[in-house]
């Protein structure tokens, strides 16, 4: 069973035929279903809540790889967890607590995600990185949809796969953003396992053959 996981953005989907959109992605075989929550601070758009979560869950037996881009993260873990995420990834840079948030996420029964803007560098993950489950790495600055990749930071995937493997950890290292055909296999290369991708299959007009393309690029 592969370790590489494909997980589309719904930012990017038809969200007037959101159900559908989900059905066919599904059955284009995406392993999980990436949602971006905004709250217009944090991040500086404003995208859904909780009752987004409960109905998608109630439409898809896809994972939900629940991205929080949101201040005081705290507060929502029970209601993302009781809505049905799978895994919640929570933003170190709001994130005063991180140990307890992690806790929090973890007994409700949620995978733990830590997310590091661009600029962050790794060093922030010096005290959590044995309690958590996966680190997305945002590609793009945070807050939108079909932006352009940002090169420099394959690097800085190779050095958090590094700092994992040092340590003998099996924790997932997510590409969030920009993710597309001409850089996927790059960043797999790197040492990334999980892509959200977004625009690259929901702009495409066959949700399944951009899903194999892009699995087809990085061998799984
Ligand atoms: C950006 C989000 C990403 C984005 C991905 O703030 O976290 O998940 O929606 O969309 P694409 O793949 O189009 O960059
Ligand atoms: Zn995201």
């Amino acid at each position: 069973m592969s370790n590489k996981k494909l997980a589309p953005s719904i930012l990017s989907a038809d969200l007037t035929r959101l159900a559908e959109e989900i059905k066919k992605v599904e059955e284009g075989g995406a392993d999980w279903l990436h949602i971006d929550v905004m709250d217009g601070h944090f991040a500086p758009m404003i995208t859904l809540g909780p009752v987004f979560v409960s109905a998608i869950r109630s439409i898809t037996k896809l994972p939900l790889d629940v991205h929080l881009m949101i201040d005081n993260p705290d507060g929502f873990i029970e209601p993302f967890s009781e809505a049905g995420a799978d895994i919640m990834v929570v933003s170190v840079e709001v994130c005063s607590h991180l140990h307890y948030t992690i806790q929090c996420i973890k007994k409700g029964g949620c995978k733990a995600g830590v997310c590091l803007n661009p600029a962050t560098p790794l060093s922030v993950l010096e005290g959590i990185i044995e309690d958590i489950d996966m680190v997305t790495l945002l590609m793009v600055n945070p807050g939108f949809k079909g932006q352009k990749f940002i090169s420099g930071l394959i690097n800085k995937v190779q050095k958090l796969r590094k700092m994992i493997d040092e340590r003998g950890l099996q924790i997932d290292i997510e590409a969030d953003g920009g993710i597309s055909q001409d850089n996927i296999a790059q960043v797999a290369k790197a040492g990334a396992n999980v892509f959200v991708t977004g625009t690259a299959v929901f702009s495409a007009n066959d949700y399944k053959r951009a899903i194999q393309d892009l699995r087809g690029q990085i061998k799984v």
